[in-house]
């Protein structure tokens, strides 16, 4: 089996920058292709800062920040930047008919050695394992934030040689994660499946008017001693993000929840990212002293 030197991002995103950033801490070489050279240059901008941030808590020297940027090539050539891959990490947008595009591009285009692994979120392996031309090197390899939250989900397809998984797993513990396996394809993996169960609790609790808002959260950060509660985390998610995962589920307490969600997203009210949500920011509620005791 290979063995890595050469990572491709594919995506320049919130997700591609961090993984590629994380890569080049980790000493591997980093290319970084999106279809937007704007997209580049904002990665560009996103990998400093959070750079500066992992200097700041002695993730990395400070003197050491110029060479880890330096071993990170970005690039809007598909064939230069494919060229020499040992692994792919897909963070391209959450859309499956973009997905497929770009795996049946990079199939064509990689070197034989290549091992194709994608981030998305709630879409599963299988649906572009045979479109990449090669299946039996397809696996999921899901990050969360790369930085604070490390988890990284190894979810193979039923097509994925078991080599690919050992491999995998000192990769990602190279980057710094913490590596689980989801022994079957499940949509939301480990984490996020079990996250989707306290949110649609949470969300059931306000919508059938048992709990507000602020008791809800309260009640899951006093006893689990946590720094927000499910609506800080829904806010932290973006609100638009959550309605879109939760408008089609078939069941009525789902439903209930997205009518909630959408009169927010309506209004404007995405969560932290737009200044407002269930909570106002910069300074949100749950973090005042005394949100617990009022
Ligand atoms: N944001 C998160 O917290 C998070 C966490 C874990 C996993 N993910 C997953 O990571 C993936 C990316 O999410 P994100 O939040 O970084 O999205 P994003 O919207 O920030 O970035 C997506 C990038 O893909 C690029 N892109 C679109 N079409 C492309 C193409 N054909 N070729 C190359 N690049 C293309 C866009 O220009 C954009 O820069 C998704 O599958 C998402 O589910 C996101």
């Amino acid at each position: 089996m290979t063995e890595i030197k050469n990572v491709l991002i594919l995506g320049a995103g919130t997700l591609g920058s961090r993984i590629g950033l994380q890569a080049a801490i980790s000493n591997y070489n980093v290319v970084v292709y999106d279809i937007h050279e704007r997209a580049l240059q904002q990665s560009l901008k996103v990998m400093e800062k959070v750079l500066k941030y992992a200097a700041k808590v002695r993730m990395v020297n400070e003197e050491d920040k110029p060479q880890i940027l330096s071993r990170i090539k970005f690039t809007t050539n598909a064939h230069n930047a494919v060229k020499d891959a040992d692994i792919i990490s897909e963070s391209v947008t959450e859309e499956p008919s973009i997905k497929e595009k770009v795996w049946k591009q990079f199939g064509e285009l990689a070197p034989a050695k290549t091992i194709f692994t994608t981030n998305t979120s709630y879409l599963l392996p299988s649906q572009f394992a045979t479109i990449s031309g090669r299946p039996e090197k397809f696996c999921a390899f899901h990050f969360h934030d790369v930085f604070t939250a490390r988890v990284v989900d190894i979810m193979p397809h039923p097509g994925t040689h078991p080599d690919i998984i050992p491999l995998l797993f000192d990769f990602g513990k190279r980057l710094n994660q913490v590596p689980v396996l989801v022994k079957k394809e499940s949509p939301g993996y480990i984490f996020n499946f079990m996250l989707m169960a306290l949110i649609g609790a949470a969300g059931r609790l306000k919508t059938r008017d048992i709990g507000s808002i602020e008791d809800i959260d309260k009640s899951w950060m006093v006893n689990f001693n946590m720094p927000m509660g499910p609506f800080g985390i829904l806010d932290n998610i973006g609100l638009d993000t959550a309605w879109h995962v939760t408008k089609d589920r078939d069941d009525g307490a789902s439903k209930s929840f997205a009518t909630l969600l959408k009169a927010y997203v309506d209004q404007g009210k995405l969560g932290e990212k737009s200044g407002e949500g269930f909570y106002k920011y910069p300074n949100p509620a749950y973090k005042d002293s005394d949100f617990l005791t009022r």
